[in-house]
């Protein structure tokens, strides 16, 4: 992939447009790269660079020695580098292998703040079978930023990149 994106210049009527097109790019920039390090930085990229409302973009990774997630590639301010299962908005989603959606972060016990311009939040869950691999996180300098066509996108876009974590 060597065409540069620019979203600016794209039209969009609506979220559903500018998710379709991030599937569409992050399907061909992994197509044929087998480094999960370069093609997880590249969809942080993507989803960053697609909304001007989204301050973090990024992945935590499982480590089934500690029990923690480990801080992988991302966008964004310099995060907490490991988060136990079960704590804040990641460990939660990772632990009970569900999408979390945070409309307010302030409201969410134990939120763990990386940025403190952060207002709300999408934690999905990088699992197949069961195995746990890590979790996706984006964080919005407005609340409320997601919702069920986020949900719903996102796990789409997880289900089109977990072969990349079968290594
Ligand atoms: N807010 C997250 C921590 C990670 S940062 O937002 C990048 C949480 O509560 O798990």
């Amino acid at each position: 992939m060597t065409k540069e994106i620019n979203f600016d210049e794209l039209k969009y009527s609506d979220k559903s447009g500018i998710y379709t097109d991030v599937i569409k790019y992050a399907v061909e920039i992994i197509k044929g790269e087998n480094s999960l390090v370069a093609n997880l930085a590249n969809i942080s990229s993507l989803l960053k660079n697609a909304f001007d409302y989204f301050l973090w973009t990024g992945f935590y990774l499982y480590d089934k020695k500690t029990n923690e997630l480990v801080l992988g590639p991302f966008q964004g301010k310099v995060a907490c580098t490991r988060i136990p299962l079960g704590k804040g908005v990641c460990g939660t989603s990772a632990l009970e292998r569900k999408t979390i959606i945070v409309e307010d972060v302030n409201k969410f016990p134990g939120h763990i703040f990386c940025d403190s311009s952060s207002k709300s939040e999408i934690v999905v869950p990088v699992f197949r079978a069961n195995r746990l691999f890590g979790v996706l996180d984006i964080d919005s300098g407005n609340y409320s930023a997601f919702g069920d066509v986020d949900r719903i996108y996102l796990e789409e876009l997880i289900g089109k990149i977990i072969y990349l974590f079968d290594e």
